[in-house]
């Protein structure tokens, strides 16, 4: 049998994240072995029938499943304490079979207006015009539960939301979300990219699934395209089976290789995100130039409470306003150590204008809808010395 069953047992999420259930290897490899195989070959043709027929464990073809990607599926089940997991080339793979999936037969999907602009263009492009109905909900209203139980008792599919979300910042109520969700029997999907496994962990507040871009904080080195999503075996199997394997979204072994040893330190790098991204936000708070921060660990920020009962800490992700788009993008220019890019979770610190780079297809209107000012600048913070951090944001913001 290639694939091992055992886990490390019952041991903390750090220790997981290092000794992830492994493949069996008779070179006993310290690191996982990488099947870079497309497809996989049987003894005789029983053994085809049996592992087709699903009476005995294997592999087939690398669409469908690999062990070097299963092994990942694996840390990412035991990192979010989810049943199963599958696997993806990207974020967006793993989101757009994921709400395929839950919207067959025409139910709805219900989203919140501040969400990553990928998951926005899905809904527009694709659910939309295939008629399925798509409703948008305002988590900065403080009635938003009244609207939302109107809407779970529609025909609804899932619910689907970020926290903190892409690029605002805005933190949702996971317990309060998952119990209005439990009781119309609707999924709870949230979209973890922004927190990890390490800061939040959405099953254990009542989600039913999570998702991920592991292009970003999994992964950890900017090297890579991945997603993943987890939850129930009885969701996940489904999506592995149909949306998975016919839309094609197959993450590649090697990805899965790599993201294998992103997870690794994974737990010792978000610590030092937070570290360096709590200092920034007080920093900028301070600072003349500033108009406002948005970061859930800041006491002023309207989510704060619900981020620090549902966060370990507040993560690497940060925005904020300045006076406007011709002072953002200055500063942006300015900046040496910060680079000027969309992704984000990567070792070196990230700075982008949602005005004028992710969100620049939409309208104004649009843009200031989904909270996007402007002025309003995004940054990843990455892992270099603080002091250089803080010294580049001042000298941007100052001369
Ligand atoms: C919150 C969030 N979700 C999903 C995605 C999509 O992930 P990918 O780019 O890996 O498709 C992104 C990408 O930036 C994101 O920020």
């Amino acid at each position: 049998m290639l694939y091992k069953e055992e886990g490390p047992g019952d041991v903390s999420p750090e220790t997981k994240a290092i000794h992830v259930r492994h493949v069996s290897d008779p070179a006993r490899a310290l690191t996982p072995p990488l099947y870079q195989t497309s497809t996989f070959t049987f003894p005789d043709m029983e053994t085809a029938d049996r592992v087709l027929k699903g009476e005995e464990k294997g592999f087939v073809y690398s669409r469908g499943g690999n062990p070097t990607v299963a092994q990942f599926e694996s840390a990412l089940s035991e990192l979010e304490g989810g049943e199963a997991s599958r696997a993806f080339a990207s974020g967006m793979g793993a989101i757009s079979a994921l709400l395929i999936h839950l919207a067959k037969g025409g139910r709805s999907v219900i989203v919140p207006k501040y969400l990553y602009i990928g998951t926005r263009a899905f809904v527009q492009k694709f659910l939309i015009p295939w008629d399925i109905p798509v409703h948008w909900f305002d988590p900065r209203d403080p009635s938003w539960t009244d609207s939302m139980q109107g809407l779970l008792a529609g025909n609804a599919g899932a619910v689907f939301v970020e926290t903190p979300s892409n690029p605002t910042l805005d933190i949702i109520d996971l317990s309060l979300l998952a119990r209005l969700c439990r009781e119309a029997n609707v999924p709870l999907v949230v979209d973890n990219t922004f927190a990890s496994p390490v800061l939040q962990r959405p099953i254990a507040f009542g989600a039913s699934v999570v998702v991920h871009s592991a292009t970003k904080y999994l992964g950890g080195h900017g090297d890579l395209l991945g997603g993943v999503l987890t939850g129930p075996a009885e969701i996940v199997s489904k999506v592995a089976s149909d949306e998975g394997s016919f839309l094609g979204a197959t993450l590649s072994p090697f990805n899965a290789w790599l993201i294998l040893r992103g997870i690794k330190t994974l737990h010792i790098r978000m610590q030092a995100h937070c570290d360096r991204a709590e200092e920034i936000a007080s920093f900028l708070a301070g600072h003349p130039k500033v108009c406002s921060v948005r970061y859930p660990g800041l006491a002023g920020h309207p989510g704060h409470d619900t981020a620090r009962r549902q966060m370990r800490r507040f993560g690497g992700m940060l925005s904020f306003e300045l006076a406007s788009s011709v002072e953002a993008r200055r500063v942006a220019n300015r900046l040496e150590i910060f680079q000027i890019g969309v992704s984000l979770g990567d070792p070196g610190s990230l700075i982008e204008h949602p005005w004028s780079m992710s969100h620049r297809l939409l309208s104004e209107a649009d843009r200031l809808s989904s909270g996007v000012t402007p002025g309003l600048l995004r940054m990843s913070v990455g892992l270099e010395g603080l002091t250089d951090l803080v010294r580049d944001l001042d000298r941007a913001l100052s001369s």
